[in-house]
Protein backbone atom coordinates (compact mmCIF):
# COMPACT_ATOMS: atom_id res chain seq x y z
CA UNK A 1 0.00 0.00 0.00
CA UNK A 2 1.50 3.31 -0.32
CA UNK A 3 0.07 6.43 0.91
CA UNK A 4 0.60 10.11 0.13
CA UNK A 5 -0.17 13.16 2.51
CA UNK A 6 -1.13 16.56 1.98
CA UNK A 7 0.25 19.37 4.23
CA UNK A 8 0.48 22.58 3.47
CA UNK A 9 -0.76 25.08 6.30
CA UNK A 10 1.08 24.97 9.81
CA UNK A 11 -2.57 23.62 11.40
CA UNK A 12 -1.56 20.13 9.01
CA UNK A 13 1.76 19.48 10.35
CA UNK A 14 1.04 18.24 14.13
CA UNK A 15 -2.03 16.57 12.39
CA UNK A 16 -0.09 14.31 9.49
CA UNK A 17 3.10 13.66 12.09
CA UNK A 18 1.36 10.85 14.44
CA UNK A 19 -0.04 9.40 11.12
CA UNK A 20 3.09 9.26 9.11
CA UNK A 21 4.89 7.45 12.24
CA UNK A 22 1.92 5.19 13.11
CA UNK A 23 1.97 3.84 8.97
CA UNK A 24 6.01 3.48 9.12
CA UNK A 25 5.67 1.31 12.30
CA UNK A 26 3.39 -0.99 10.11
CA UNK A 27 6.24 -0.63 6.93
CA UNK A 28 3.71 1.12 4.77
CA UNK A 29 5.19 3.21 1.82
CA UNK A 30 4.49 6.86 2.27
CA UNK A 31 5.15 9.84 0.12
CA UNK A 32 4.69 13.62 1.65
CA UNK A 33 3.39 16.64 -0.31
CA UNK A 34 3.80 20.06 1.16
CA UNK A 35 1.63 22.63 -1.25
CA UNK A 36 3.76 25.32 0.17
CA UNK A 37 0.51 26.95 1.22
CA UNK A 38 2.83 28.31 4.35
CA UNK A 39 6.14 29.12 3.49
CA UNK A 40 8.11 30.69 6.61
CA UNK A 41 10.22 29.67 8.33
CA UNK A 42 8.65 30.23 11.37
CA UNK A 43 5.32 28.80 10.06
CA UNK A 44 6.45 25.81 8.36
CA UNK A 45 10.50 24.62 8.72
CA UNK A 46 10.30 24.87 12.58
CA UNK A 47 7.50 22.18 13.10
CA UNK A 48 9.00 20.01 10.52
CA UNK A 49 11.86 19.80 13.10
CA UNK A 50 9.97 19.76 16.20
CA UNK A 51 7.76 16.94 15.33
CA UNK A 52 10.43 14.80 13.45
CA UNK A 53 8.25 15.70 9.92
CA UNK A 54 10.33 13.61 7.54
CA UNK A 55 11.89 16.31 4.60
CA UNK A 56 8.68 16.72 1.81
CA UNK A 57 9.54 14.64 -0.84
CA UNK A 58 7.13 17.07 -2.89
CA UNK A 59 6.92 20.36 -2.23
CA UNK A 60 4.27 22.34 -4.88
CA UNK A 61 5.61 25.98 -3.65
CA UNK A 62 2.01 27.57 -4.01
CA UNK A 63 3.01 30.54 -1.53
CA UNK A 64 0.39 33.03 -0.77
CA UNK A 65 -2.54 34.42 -2.93
CA UNK A 66 -6.26 34.43 -3.23
CA UNK A 67 -8.85 31.51 -2.16
CA UNK A 68 -9.27 31.28 -5.96
CA UNK A 69 -5.65 31.65 -6.70
CA UNK A 70 -4.39 29.45 -3.81
CA UNK A 71 -6.79 26.57 -4.50
CA UNK A 72 -6.39 26.46 -8.26
CA UNK A 73 -2.50 26.57 -7.69
CA UNK A 74 -2.38 23.68 -5.70
CA UNK A 75 -5.08 21.93 -7.39
CA UNK A 76 -2.63 22.49 -11.02
CA UNK A 77 0.43 21.26 -9.38
CA UNK A 78 -0.89 18.36 -7.30
CA UNK A 79 -2.35 16.69 -10.38
CA UNK A 80 0.77 15.37 -11.85
CA UNK A 81 2.24 14.63 -8.32
CA UNK A 82 -1.13 12.01 -8.45
CA UNK A 83 -0.73 10.71 -11.84
CA UNK A 84 2.60 9.84 -11.22
CA UNK A 85 3.19 8.46 -7.71
CA UNK A 86 -0.86 6.84 -8.33
CA UNK A 87 -0.74 6.22 -4.32
CA UNK A 88 -3.81 3.89 -3.08
CA UNK A 89 -4.75 6.39 -0.30
CA UNK A 90 -4.36 10.23 -0.01
CA UNK A 91 -4.59 11.46 3.69
CA UNK A 92 -5.58 14.95 3.62
CA UNK A 93 -6.10 17.27 7.16
CA UNK A 94 -8.21 19.83 8.47
CA UNK A 95 -9.73 22.58 6.91
CA UNK A 96 -7.42 24.68 4.92
CA UNK A 97 -7.65 25.40 1.30
CA UNK A 98 -4.73 22.97 0.57
CA UNK A 99 -7.20 20.15 1.66
CA UNK A 100 -9.83 20.72 -0.11
CA UNK A 101 -8.32 21.46 -3.44
CA UNK A 102 -6.12 18.35 -3.03
CA UNK A 103 -9.17 16.42 -2.40
CA UNK A 104 -10.85 17.90 -5.31
CA UNK A 105 -8.48 16.47 -7.46
CA UNK A 106 -8.34 12.99 -6.31
CA UNK A 107 -12.38 13.01 -6.73
CA UNK A 108 -11.32 13.81 -10.42
CA UNK A 109 -8.63 11.33 -10.95
CA UNK A 110 -10.17 8.47 -8.72
CA UNK A 111 -8.06 8.22 -6.45
CA UNK A 112 -8.75 7.67 -3.32
CA UNK A 113 -8.98 9.66 -0.32
CA UNK A 114 -9.61 9.93 3.47
CA UNK A 115 -10.06 12.85 5.07
CA UNK A 116 -8.32 13.24 8.85
CA UNK A 117 -10.47 15.78 11.29
CA UNK A 118 -13.72 15.25 9.36
CA UNK A 119 -17.16 16.20 10.19
CA UNK A 120 -16.85 19.60 11.80
CA UNK A 121 -18.91 22.15 11.42
CA UNK A 122 -19.51 25.94 12.75
CA UNK A 123 -22.67 25.87 10.88
CA UNK A 124 -21.39 29.64 9.81
CA UNK A 125 -20.48 29.93 5.68
CA UNK A 126 -19.15 33.24 6.23
CA UNK A 127 -15.79 31.51 7.23
CA UNK A 128 -13.98 29.77 4.41
CA UNK A 129 -12.74 27.13 6.08
CA UNK A 130 -16.02 26.22 6.36
CA UNK A 131 -16.40 25.74 2.80
CA UNK A 132 -12.98 23.76 2.78
CA UNK A 133 -14.83 21.30 5.62
CA UNK A 134 -18.10 20.95 3.50
CA UNK A 135 -17.06 20.35 0.10
CA UNK A 136 -13.63 17.73 1.41
CA UNK A 137 -16.15 15.80 3.15
CA UNK A 138 -18.84 15.65 0.70
CA UNK A 139 -16.17 13.94 -1.81
CA UNK A 140 -13.61 12.08 0.75
CA UNK A 141 -14.05 8.44 0.80
CA UNK A 142 -13.42 7.53 4.05
CA UNK A 143 -13.87 9.98 7.18
CA UNK A 144 -11.87 9.97 9.83
CA UNK A 145 -14.07 12.01 12.71
CA UNK A 146 -12.43 13.18 16.01
CA UNK A 147 -15.39 13.59 18.13
CA UNK A 148 -19.13 12.18 18.08
CA UNK A 149 -20.32 15.42 16.53
CA UNK A 150 -18.56 15.18 14.12
CA UNK A 151 -20.13 11.76 13.15
CA UNK A 152 -24.13 13.46 14.08
CA UNK A 153 -22.94 16.48 11.22
CA UNK A 154 -21.87 13.76 8.31
CA UNK A 155 -24.98 11.58 9.32
CA UNK A 156 -26.89 14.52 9.00
CA UNK A 157 -25.86 15.75 5.91
CA UNK A 158 -26.48 12.12 4.55
CA UNK A 159 -23.15 10.69 4.53
CA UNK A 160 -23.31 6.97 4.74
CA UNK A 161 -21.88 5.56 8.27
CA UNK A 162 -19.60 2.68 6.37
CA UNK A 163 -17.51 6.12 5.25
CA UNK A 164 -17.30 7.29 8.87
CA UNK A 165 -15.08 6.40 11.70
CA UNK A 166 -14.93 7.96 14.95
CA UNK A 167 -10.91 7.40 15.71
CA UNK A 168 -10.54 10.42 18.00
CA UNK A 169 -8.51 13.79 17.90
CA UNK A 170 -5.10 13.00 15.85
CA UNK A 171 -3.42 16.63 17.08
CA UNK A 172 -3.87 15.17 21.00
CA UNK A 173 -1.52 12.37 19.70
CA UNK A 174 1.19 14.65 19.13
CA UNK A 175 0.50 16.54 22.10
CA UNK A 176 0.91 13.60 24.18
CA UNK A 177 3.79 12.90 22.95
CA UNK A 178 5.62 15.68 22.94
CA UNK A 179 4.58 17.29 26.15
CA UNK A 180 7.77 15.66 27.86
CA UNK A 181 10.21 17.41 25.42
CA UNK A 182 8.13 21.05 25.41
CA UNK A 183 8.48 20.71 29.57
CA UNK A 184 12.26 20.35 29.29
CA UNK A 185 12.12 23.50 26.69
CA UNK A 186 10.19 25.12 29.66
CA UNK A 187 12.70 24.96 31.76
CA UNK A 188 15.97 25.44 29.33
CA UNK A 189 14.13 28.16 27.98
CA UNK A 190 11.43 30.23 29.45
CA UNK A 191 11.12 29.91 33.22
CA UNK A 192 13.77 31.95 33.81
CA UNK A 193 13.11 34.55 31.41
CA UNK A 194 9.11 34.31 32.85
CA UNK A 195 10.48 34.81 36.32
CA UNK A 196 7.87 32.73 37.82
CA UNK A 197 5.25 35.00 37.11
CA UNK A 198 1.92 34.43 35.47
CA UNK A 199 1.59 35.14 32.19
CA UNK A 200 -1.46 34.60 29.64
CA UNK A 201 -0.85 34.10 26.20
CA UNK A 202 -2.63 35.18 22.57
CA UNK A 203 -3.21 34.45 19.15
CA UNK A 204 -5.34 35.95 16.81
CA UNK A 205 -5.37 35.78 13.27
CA UNK A 206 -8.70 34.74 11.70
CA UNK A 207 -9.77 37.51 8.70
CA UNK A 208 -12.94 38.08 10.69
CA UNK A 209 -10.87 39.39 13.65
CA UNK A 210 -7.70 41.13 11.84
CA UNK A 211 -8.77 41.86 8.01
CA UNK A 212 -10.84 44.76 9.60
CA UNK A 213 -8.47 47.74 11.00
CA UNK A 214 -11.55 49.19 13.02
CA UNK A 215 -12.14 45.93 14.79
CA UNK A 216 -8.16 44.59 15.35
CA UNK A 217 -7.96 47.75 17.36
CA UNK A 218 -10.78 47.43 19.90
CA UNK A 219 -9.46 43.57 20.84
CA UNK A 220 -5.96 45.11 20.75
CA UNK A 221 -7.73 47.98 23.62
CA UNK A 222 -9.42 45.32 25.08
CA UNK A 223 -6.20 43.12 25.39
CA UNK A 224 -3.59 45.95 26.62
CA UNK A 225 -6.32 47.01 29.46
CA UNK A 226 -6.07 43.16 30.73
CA UNK A 227 -2.16 43.39 30.00
CA UNK A 228 -2.38 45.75 32.74
CA UNK A 229 -3.11 42.49 35.22
CA UNK A 230 -0.91 40.19 34.32
CA UNK A 231 1.27 39.86 31.13
CA UNK A 232 0.44 38.82 27.93
CA UNK A 233 2.31 36.56 25.23
CA UNK A 234 1.59 37.21 22.40
CA UNK A 235 2.81 35.08 19.08
CA UNK A 236 1.66 37.26 15.80
CA UNK A 237 0.75 35.88 12.99
CA UNK A 238 2.15 36.88 9.61
CA UNK A 239 -1.42 37.90 8.20
CA UNK A 240 -2.09 39.75 11.73
CA UNK A 241 1.97 41.31 12.02
CA UNK A 242 0.73 43.27 8.63
CA UNK A 243 -2.48 44.72 9.78
CA UNK A 244 -1.21 45.17 13.30
CA UNK A 245 1.31 47.87 11.10
CA UNK A 246 -2.14 49.87 10.39
CA UNK A 247 -3.59 50.50 13.66
CA UNK A 248 -3.37 52.78 16.13
CA UNK A 249 -3.59 50.85 19.22
CA UNK A 250 -1.94 51.10 22.55
CA UNK A 251 1.03 48.48 23.03
CA UNK A 252 1.64 48.62 26.96
CA UNK A 253 4.76 46.83 27.75
CA UNK A 254 3.21 43.71 29.64
CA UNK A 255 1.81 42.90 25.83
CA UNK A 256 4.78 41.00 24.52
CA UNK A 257 4.80 41.00 21.06
CA UNK A 258 7.09 38.44 19.28
CA UNK A 259 7.40 36.03 16.40
CA UNK A 260 5.29 32.94 15.89
CA UNK A 261 6.82 30.08 17.95
CA UNK A 262 7.29 26.51 17.02
CA UNK A 263 5.59 23.64 17.99
CA UNK A 264 7.38 22.94 21.60
CA UNK A 265 7.25 26.59 22.44
CA UNK A 266 4.01 27.16 22.19
CA UNK A 267 3.18 24.06 24.11
CA UNK A 268 5.30 24.96 26.52
CA UNK A 269 3.65 28.18 26.91
CA UNK A 270 -0.11 27.34 26.77
CA UNK A 271 0.41 24.79 29.60
CA UNK A 272 1.35 27.16 32.21
CA UNK A 273 -0.19 29.99 30.95
CA UNK A 274 -2.98 31.43 33.41
CA UNK A 275 -5.40 30.84 30.64
CA UNK A 276 -5.41 31.52 26.37
CA UNK A 277 -7.01 34.53 24.16
CA UNK A 278 -7.67 32.69 20.79
CA UNK A 279 -9.46 32.82 17.66
CA UNK A 280 -7.14 29.53 15.83
CA UNK A 281 -9.56 25.96 16.01
CA UNK A 282 -6.81 23.82 17.11
CA UNK A 283 -6.14 25.99 20.46
CA UNK A 284 -9.23 25.29 21.79
CA UNK A 285 -8.86 21.66 21.75
CA UNK A 286 -5.22 21.78 23.28
CA UNK A 287 -6.03 24.01 26.17
CA UNK A 288 -9.21 21.98 26.56
CA UNK A 289 -6.79 18.97 26.78
CA UNK A 290 -4.27 20.61 28.91
CA UNK A 291 -7.00 21.78 31.39
CA UNK A 292 -6.48 25.79 30.83
CA UNK A 293 -9.54 28.30 30.43
CA UNK A 294 -9.24 29.21 26.63
CA UNK A 295 -11.16 32.49 26.20
CA UNK A 296 -12.39 32.20 22.11
CA UNK A 297 -12.92 35.35 19.81
CA UNK A 298 -15.19 34.05 17.88
CA UNK A 299 -18.92 33.70 17.45
CA UNK A 300 -19.17 30.12 16.99
CA UNK A 301 -16.96 27.19 16.86
CA UNK A 302 -16.87 23.71 15.13
CA UNK A 303 -15.20 21.94 17.88
CA UNK A 304 -18.20 22.14 20.20
CA UNK A 305 -17.00 19.01 22.28
CA UNK A 306 -14.67 21.74 23.87
CA UNK A 307 -17.20 23.91 25.76
CA UNK A 308 -19.77 20.82 26.22
CA UNK A 309 -16.92 19.46 27.99
CA UNK A 310 -13.52 21.28 28.26
CA UNK A 311 -12.75 24.29 29.00
CA UNK A 312 -13.45 26.78 26.22
CA UNK A 313 -15.89 29.75 26.68
CA UNK A 314 -16.74 31.67 23.28
CA UNK A 315 -16.83 35.10 23.78
CA UNK A 316 -17.72 36.83 19.91
CA UNK A 317 -17.05 39.93 19.98
CA UNK A 318 -18.24 41.19 23.04
CA UNK A 319 -15.18 42.63 24.56
CA UNK A 320 -16.83 43.54 27.74
CA UNK A 321 -17.19 39.54 28.15
CA UNK A 322 -13.73 39.24 27.79
CA UNK A 323 -12.72 40.76 30.33
CA UNK A 324 -15.11 39.73 32.44
CA UNK A 325 -14.09 35.95 31.66
CA UNK A 326 -10.35 36.89 31.70
CA UNK A 327 -10.79 38.18 35.01
CA UNK A 328 -12.57 35.00 36.50
CA UNK A 329 -9.58 33.08 35.18
CA UNK A 330 -7.47 35.87 36.93
CA UNK A 331 -9.19 34.76 40.35
CA UNK A 332 -8.57 31.53 39.79
CA UNK A 333 -12.26 30.91 38.54
CA UNK A 334 -11.89 30.10 34.90
CA UNK A 335 -13.72 27.23 33.34
CA UNK A 336 -12.95 23.40 34.45
CA UNK A 337 -13.20 20.71 31.97
CA UNK A 338 -12.78 16.75 31.15
CA UNK A 339 -11.49 15.34 28.30
CA UNK A 340 -13.66 14.50 25.31
CA UNK A 341 -13.56 10.65 24.76
CA UNK A 342 -10.95 9.47 22.31
CA UNK A 343 -8.18 12.38 23.02
CA UNK A 344 -6.12 9.70 24.27
CA UNK A 345 -2.92 9.91 22.42
CA UNK A 346 -3.85 6.65 19.70
CA UNK A 347 -6.18 8.18 16.80
CA UNK A 348 -3.39 7.99 14.55
CA UNK A 349 -2.96 3.98 15.21
CA UNK A 350 -6.69 3.49 15.08
CA UNK A 351 -6.65 5.44 11.62
CA UNK A 352 -3.40 3.13 10.56
CA UNK A 353 -5.51 -0.25 12.11
CA UNK A 354 -8.57 1.06 10.09
CA UNK A 355 -6.89 1.86 6.44
CA UNK A 356 -4.56 -1.29 6.87
CA UNK A 357 -8.04 -3.62 7.08
CA UNK A 358 -9.22 -1.89 4.47
CA UNK A 359 -5.97 -2.55 1.87
CA UNK A 360 -3.41 -4.49 3.47
CA UNK A 361 0.20 -3.46 2.94
CA UNK A 362 1.53 -6.39 0.03
C1 LIG B 1 -4.49 29.45 7.04
C2 LIG B 1 -5.80 28.65 7.05
C3 LIG B 1 -6.41 28.73 8.43
C4 LIG B 1 -5.44 28.32 9.51
C5 LIG B 1 -4.18 29.18 9.37
C6 LIG B 1 -3.16 28.80 10.41
C7 LIG B 1 -7.07 28.61 4.95
C8 LIG B 1 -8.29 29.10 4.29
N1 LIG B 1 -6.77 29.20 6.12
O1 LIG B 1 -4.86 30.81 7.24
O2 LIG B 1 -7.52 27.85 8.49
O3 LIG B 1 -6.02 28.52 10.78
O4 LIG B 1 -3.66 28.98 8.06
O5 LIG B 1 -2.03 29.61 10.37
O6 LIG B 1 -6.41 27.74 4.42
N2 LIG B 1 1.91 34.43 5.16
C9 LIG B 1 3.25 34.61 5.32
N3 LIG B 1 4.03 33.51 5.47
C10 LIG B 1 3.53 32.25 5.46
C11 LIG B 1 2.15 32.08 5.27
C12 LIG B 1 1.35 33.17 5.14
O7 LIG B 1 3.74 35.73 5.34
O8 LIG B 1 4.32 31.30 5.61
C13 LIG B 1 1.03 35.60 5.03
C14 LIG B 1 0.74 35.99 3.62
O9 LIG B 1 0.67 37.37 3.55
C15 LIG B 1 -0.62 35.41 3.35
C16 LIG B 1 -1.27 35.51 4.72
O10 LIG B 1 -0.22 35.31 5.65
O11 LIG B 1 -1.32 36.09 2.36
C17 LIG B 1 -2.35 34.50 4.95
O12 LIG B 1 -1.88 33.16 4.67
P1 LIG B 1 -2.92 32.05 4.15
O13 LIG B 1 -2.24 30.75 4.01
O14 LIG B 1 -3.64 32.56 2.96
O15 LIG B 1 -4.00 31.99 5.29
P2 LIG B 1 -3.84 31.98 6.88
O16 LIG B 1 -4.42 33.24 7.40
O17 LIG B 1 -2.46 31.62 7.30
Amino acid sequence: MRVLHVVGARPNFMKAAPVISALSRRGVEQILVHTGQHYDAAMSDIFFHHLGLPHPDVNLNVGSGSHAVQTAEVMTRIEPVLVEKKPDWVLVYGDVNSTVAAALVCAKLLVRVAHVEAGLRSNDRTMPEEINRIVTDRIADLLFTPSPDGDENLKAEGVAPERIRFVGNVMIDTLVSLRPAARELWESRWASSLDGERFALLTLHRPSNVDDVAKLGAIIEAIAEIAREIPIIFPIHPRTRQMLRSIDAPFPPKLQLIDPLGYLDFLALQERAAFVITDSGGIQEETTYLGVPCLTLRANTERPVTIDLGTNTLIGSDLDALRREARNALEGRGKKGTIPPLWDGRAAERIADELIAILPPH
